[in-house]
């Protein structure tokens, strides 16, 4: 068997992409080619499937793995060896350092950080019940490095996630959280503000941002 090894998707102009990259990847079931819009950045190791359709100024590691059936918005940087599996969906500006874990049915909003290490889960009772239930991070969310969250839990718009905090539970919006188990303090001032766009936006070289304005084009995101 085996499926013809044809380009299958299509990228936008000024990309980036290192030879060994593989975009379109088959799969049983497959319908569409990869779809990424204008000036991705894509490093060498990467697989992306198809079905799984990209925004703008995508920017993305080495050895990512991106699944089938993503559906992923403007301006997001996934940093190298993460995983996204398949079937989940993320908003504009989403930013995910090194080593995370993304499962199905995960849902991720606009403006969201994501710190290295980080795993998030979508079975309550692995092999022992049915179904799974991935985990939603609403809109200007920051998760520190290294937490765990929980399957089918809620993290409230603008709420501040602690390193190695254990989200066992919904997250209210604008609190800051942290522990193993979680808990919520009120949001101090010098977080209040939500998550800087010029933080976020901006592509980025080996060793943080480079001069890039042109965020100031897109934000803020009109979907
Ligand atoms: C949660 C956080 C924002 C708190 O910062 P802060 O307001 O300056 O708090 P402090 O460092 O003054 O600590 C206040 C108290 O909370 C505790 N604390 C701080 N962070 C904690 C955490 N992540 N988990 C558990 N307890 C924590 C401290 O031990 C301290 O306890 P004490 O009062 O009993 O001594 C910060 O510690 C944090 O985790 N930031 C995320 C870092 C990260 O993961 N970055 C990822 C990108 S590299």
């Amino acid at each position: 068997m085996g499926f013809p090894i044809l380009p299958f998707h299509e990228i936008g102009g000024h990309a980036q992409i290192d030879p060994d990259v593989i975009l379109g990847y088959r799969y049983p079931g497959d319908s569409e080619p990869t779809k990424i819009g204008d000036h991705a950045i894509i490093r060498s190791g990467s697989i992306i499937y198809a079905n799984t359709t990209i925004g703008n100024r995508f920017q993305c590691g080495h050895q990512v793995l991106i699944r089938g059936e993503i559906s992923i918005g403007h301006r997001c940087v996934v940093h190298h060896k993460c995983t996204l599996e398949g079937r989940l969906r993320m908003g504009n500006g989403v930013k995910i350092m090194a080593h995370v874990y993304v499962p199905s049915r995960t849902t991720i909003g606009d403006m969201v950080f994501i710190g290295p290490g980080t795993t998030f889960l979508n079975a309550k009772y692995p092999m022992r019940q049915d179904g799974v239930q991935g985990a939603t991070i609403e809109d200007g969310v920051t998760i520190g490095g290294g937490v765990t969250i929980c399957p089918g839990v809620t993290i409230g718009k603008g709420s501040f996630i602690g390193a190695g905090t254990l989200v066992n539970k919904d997250v209210p919006p604008n609190v800051l959280a942290f522990g193993v188990p979680v808990q919520f303090r009120p949001m101090p001032e010098s977080l209040a503000g939500g998550n800087l766009p010029e933080q976020l936006l901006p592509q980025t070289d080996l060793f943080g941002a480079h001069h890039d304005d042109t965020w100031k084009d897109d934000y803020p995101f009109n979907s």
